[in-house]
């Protein structure tokens, strides 16, 4: 991928420049203002409800409630607790099960109006007592389904070994937090649903309100063209979208809803509070013998939502006797959702914060302990890696941050009055591919259209997409349009699980492919090339030329002009091969901080942070580098920064919004640097790619809570690492 490796952002200047359009944006006639009305209780039952001054206020055109709700027939239909979609069935009865769950939607014909009108809604509550503190429940944990207990080797063989490590961590519910605020605009054309919604699944999405409301996925129509960030939030179908549609069809009009910034920590999903206990075993030279990780993480108490939080200790290093065991407890909140490097985010955490006490307690450089414990095949699966470049990751890290000035001994190395550490931490996570179906067309113009549902909620997959039709059919890349992010087009996966190049890219590489294929029989059918070999033929800058007598070519213009064509279409459908499944495919990277720590202020400084990555080929070095910096911000909010903090006594958050729930911005990093390994994986896909959004998150808190404690000797086991913990 040379030419186009390094192209623009193809929807940046759209972004930028405010045209691009977001789910609340579109134009709709005769479209209408909704809110909803959140419980102020997190557990009991609504005692009564007056509606009756809103209904009377000013524009107001319904008010909905348990009360009065047109149930939609999926309502009926039993739910599985496994079953992602729209499981809390809202208005569905007077019961409370969360802090901030809708009671009543207002609909009136101005944005004004239906805010005063909610203003005027009361409700009384018989209240319950609500559980929201997971510490005084981590002993009632269940074990979900389909996250059974793990054992290699010996169960618990770590407590066998010669020097033992057993620590406890713990991390608090983070929240997404996009810009752009969970929005939709609903509305009906006859029985079929039409929305305008942030959505990381535009399939996904057709399905789950086709289910809700009992109607065909395919009559449901989805538009979700851009997102202004989502990070796994957008992988739900949530109440308030199902809410909107009940709106539309009982006033007959289109409903627009956008939640408030404080609804966004209390009703579409979070980061689960999660404790982990993490037991480790070695030799005294370092030699791991034994790994157990237990975590107990928050679920809903109508939904179990599990990650893979231990899952990554399976496989991560090379140790015989490895026990994994996952719990989850229901609490009185929304359900959780994935939040980016879902599951091994968390797990990272604990797994490399013990690793790096542990390398501490052997007096072993713990880049040096990891390489000892190199895992050079997936002993979880007993496969081989399709390529594993971690080592690379390592010498690449450690060579830019300066490792060599580090010293084992924590609070040896200072720089005027700030105490200097140095971390790192790894990180993994699965690279999947998916179906994807691509629809591939030459336009007698001379532009490549690609069209695929699949969203692009800001990684830049458009610009992916653009990046390898132009690769492969040879035109510029100024010439590619990408049509994307609605019902309608060829059927492309969920953008979710750092899986959409594997599995677009790869759709996009096939049916540019074949469409180049098309084109070059459709040359060689003309009298210019009716004597030279087919194999000889290739497409460059929209023309068919012959390899060894470049006098000759037909354009691509001509091609369908002579065959009275439109445009030239291919449709195809790519998937992973049965070969890939004999590899275990994972991305790896590799985080590096160097941290300033004022011993008597507690303020944590990060001087430097580079972010090392082993993602298979990288097709475009923007849009990647932004992938990594971005997700390894994300890493720095978890490891310094981001927790919800809940008012146990009343159930609810605190810190509900922008300026008490902190995230860094870039004055918070000094200086931060990417390096990708970009080898191409020979088993992944076509092109070679592994997965990036979510690896560019994993192992950055460990990094950083090591760093810490090789700045000051202290070792802080709860995320975030605040000043108040340091001093
Ligand atoms: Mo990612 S958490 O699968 O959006």
């Amino acid at each position: 991928m040379s030419k186009t490796s390094n192209i623009n952002r193809v929807d940046g200047f759209a972004k930028v420049t405010g045209s691009a359009t977001y789910s609340a944006e579109y134009k709709t006639s005769g479209v209408t203002y909704a809110c909803l009305v959140g419980s102020t209780i997190a557990k009991g039952r609504i005692k009564s409800i007056d509606t009756k001054k809103a209904e009377w206020a000013p524009g107001v055109l319904a008010v909905i409630t348990h009360l009065n709700v047109d149930k939609p027939v999926g309502y009926e239909q039993p739910k599985s607790r496994n079953n992602f979609g729209q499981p809390l069935q809202i208005f569905k009865d007077d019961s409370i099960l969360y802090y901030d769950q809708p009671i009543a939607l207002v609909i009136a014909d101005t944005f004004e109006r239906m805010q005063y009108a909610a203003s005027l809604i009361k409700a009384e509550y018989l209240k319950e007592t609500h559980s929201t503190d997971v510490q005084k429940v981590i002993n009632k944990g269940k074990t979900p389904e389909r996250s059974k207990d793990y054992h290699r080797g010996v169960e618990d063989g770590y407590k066998n070994a010669e020097v033992i490590l057993e620590e406890e961590y713990t991390i608090p519910t983070e929240v997404h937090n996009p810009m752009e605020l969970a929005n939709i605009i609903a509305k009906w054309e006859g029985n079929k649903p039409i929305v305008y919604t942030k959505s990381q699944g535009v399939e996904g999405t057709r399905r789950s309100i086709g289910g809700v409301f009992g109607v065909q996925p395919e009559d449901v129509e989805v538009h979700s063209e851009y997102l202004g960030g989502a990070f796994g939030m957008g992988l739900h179908t949530w109440p308030y979208e199902i809410a909107a549609l009940i709106g539309s069809k009982k006033i007959g009009r289109p409903v627009k809803l956008v939640l408030h910034r404080e609804q966004m920590f209390t009703n579409v999903g979070f980061r689960p509070y999660t404790i982990q206990k993490m037991g480790l075993g070695a030799t005294k030279e370092g030699k791991l013998t034994g790994l157990t990780h237990e975590a107990v993480a928050l679920t809903s108490s109508y939904e179990d939502f599990t990650e893979a939080t231990v899952n990554m200790s399976r496989f991560m290093y090379d140790c015989a006797n490895v026990s994994t065991r996952y719990k989850i407890v229901e609490m009185d909140t929304c359900t959780p959702i994935w939040m980016r490097g879902p599951g091994e985010a968390t797990g990272s955490f604990a797994l490399e914060s013990a690793i790096d006490e542990l390398a501490h307690k052997l007096d072993m450089d713990p880049i040096e302990f990891r390489k000892r414990n190199h895992a050079e095949k997936d002993l979880e699966q007993n496969k081989p890696w399709s390529s594993k470049y971690l080592l690379e990751c390592y010498e690449g890290g450690m060579e830019r941050i300066g490792w060599k000035n580090r010293k084992n001994k924590p609070g040896s190395v200072r720089e005027g009055e700030w105490l200097v550490g140095y971390g790192m931490g790894t990180g993994t996570f699965g690279s999947y591919r998916s179906p994807a179906t691509v629809k591939a067309k030459f336009l007698s113009n001379g532009t490549l259209v690609l069209q695929c549902s699949v969203n692009d909620m800001g990684p830049g997959t458009a610009t992916m997409m653009t990046a390898i039709g132009a690769e492969i059919t040879g035109l510029p890349a100024e010439n590619v349009v990408i049509e994307m992010g609605r019902s309608g087009l060829p059927k492309g996966p969920t953008q979710g699980g750092s899986a959409t190049t594997s599995s677009v890219g790869s759709a996009v590489h096939d049916a540019c492919n074949l469409l180049v294929s098309k084109a070059i029989g459709l040359a060689h059918e003309t009298n210019v090339f009716k004597s030279t070999p087919i194999a000889n033929l290739t497409l460059s800058n929209g023309t068919v030329i012959s390899k060894d007598d470049t006098s000759k070519s037909v354009t691509l213009v001509s091609l369908l002009n002579d065959n009275k064509l439109d445009e030239l279409i291919v449709e195809n459908e790519s998937k992973g091969s049965e070969e890939a499944r004999k590899y275990s495919i994972y991305s790896f990277s590799v985080h590096f901080v160097k941290v300033l720590v004022n011993p008597n202020l507690g303020k944590i400084r990060l001087a430097h942070v580079v972010s090392c990555a082993d993602i298979g080929t990288v097709i475009n070095q923007k849009t990647s580098a932004g992938q990594m910096y971005g997700g390894a911000v994300g890493g720095i909010g978890m490891g310094l920064m981001e927790s919800l903090e809940i008012d146990h006594r009343f159930g609810r958050p605190i810190n509900n919004n922008f300026a008490d729930y902190h995230v860094p911005v870039n004055a918070d990093i000094e200086k931060q640097e990417v390096f990708f390994v970009n080898k191409k994986d020979p088993i992944s896909n076509p092109m070679g790619t592994k997965g990036l959004g979510e690896t560019a998150l994993v192992g950055m808190a460990p990094a950083i809570a090591n760093a810490v404690f090789n700045a000051t000797g202290k070792r802080v086991r709860d995320l975030p690492i605040t000043l108040d913990k340091i001093i």
